[in-house]
């Protein structure tokens, strides 16, 4: 008897890396609230220009500070009694009205970077400081390479589902109507959180047609860099960042760049062909179910390198999470 409920394997909340926000959409003083792995969060940028990211509710009345909290310095100041929490460390620094301040008057503070044009935290299922990074991509430095264009969408979907898109090859002849699955090969790190797919083929670009080779880079399961390499003296680069926001959402985010002689003659497709692909996705993502243990045949490797790959980001076994929980 063929059940949702029966057949999906509930997957835990990833440890890694994850993009909370363009670094663009922040500004000096800006106050918003987030929601991402299931919980509630304040983000905003101090007046040195620091994101930040808070715990949501005060420890003093429980307000929500991404609800008319206010920037003062490098602190957060509550909207209910203008308590000031420090945006790095998480401490009350100062209650208006009382010199004595109580030790336990703090907030979780989520570790948080900037790289790459967004702003990322580190998310750990066990509060564990960041156990690996992810590197800076010089397209984005580089004054040969165009501004980069932003799009993002929230889609139905395991943030494990949307990465396993990138070790699926055959997909991309059902889902997205390639000719064919492109040879490739597969590069993981040994020990490591990254890894890399190189798929060589005849494309057809605006200028004429090339030999190109796609290369993904994945850091973690949140975060993919994927380049075509083989038009001499260019080249394009699209970024990545999906983050879960609960057990079903994910709140994806792209940035694409290419070099400046290609941003007339290819932009425009180059950001066609990613929004029309992701909407072939969504419906196989939103009514599909996961699979622990799937059942593969010889010509998928891929996808069980992947899903071995993949055990590294969880605290807990795939499968360990109950409905009680939130599972659904
Ligand atoms: S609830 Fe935040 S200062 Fe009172
Ligand atoms: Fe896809």
């Amino acid at each position: 008897m063929a059940h949702r409920e029966h057949e999906h394997v509930q997957l835990p909340m990833p440890n890694g890396w994850f993009a909370v926000a363009f670094s663009r959409d922040l500004r000096v003083g800006d106050v918003r609230p987030i929601e991402y792995f299931g919980e509630e969060m304040v983000l905003f940028r101090t007046r040195d220009a620091r994101a930040r990211v808070l715990d949501a509710f005060c420890p003093h009345l429980g307000a929500h500070f991404g609800y008319g909290g206010r920037v003062m310095g490098e602190t957060l100041r509550c909207p209910f009694h203008g308590w000031q929490f420090d945006g790095e460390s998480g401490a009350c620094s100062r209650i208006p009205y009382c010199e004595r301040i109580p030790k336990r008057a703090r907030v979780k503070s989520w570790t948080t970077q900037e790289k790459n044009g967004f702003i990322w935290v580190w998310h750990h299922a066990e509060d564990k400081p960041p156990e690996w990074d992810f590197p800076s991509l010089p397209e984005f430095e580089n004054p040969d390479w165009s501004e980069p264009r932003s799009f993002e969408k929230v889609l139905d979907a395991p943030v494990q589902d949307t990465h396993e898109n990138n070790n699926d090859p055959v997909h991309f002849q059902f889902v997205h109507g390639q000719p064919d699955t492109p040879p490739g090969e597969i590069h993981y790190d040994e020990d490591s959180t990254h890894y890399q797919i190189r798929n060589t083929s005849e494309q057809e670009m605006p200028n004429g047609s090339f030999v190109m080779t796609l290369v993904r880079d994945s850091w973690g399961l949140g975060l993919t860099a994927v380049r075509s390499e083989g038009i001499p003296g260019a080249g394009l680069l699209m970024y990545s960042s999906t983050t879960p926001i609960n057990d079903r959402q994910v709140h994806s985010r792209w940035l694409l760049t290419c070099s400046n002689n290609m941003v007339d003659v290819a932009g425009e497709e180059f950001m066609n062909r990613l929004t029309t692909g992701v909407q072939q996705d969504l419906a196989i993502w939103r009514n599909k179910v996961h699979r622990a243990k799937p059942v593969l045949c010889e010509a998928d490797t891929y996808l069980a390198g992947f899903r071995k790959w993949a055990r590294q980001f969880y605290s807990r076994p795939v499968g360990s999470v109950s409905k009680a929980e939130g599972g659904s």
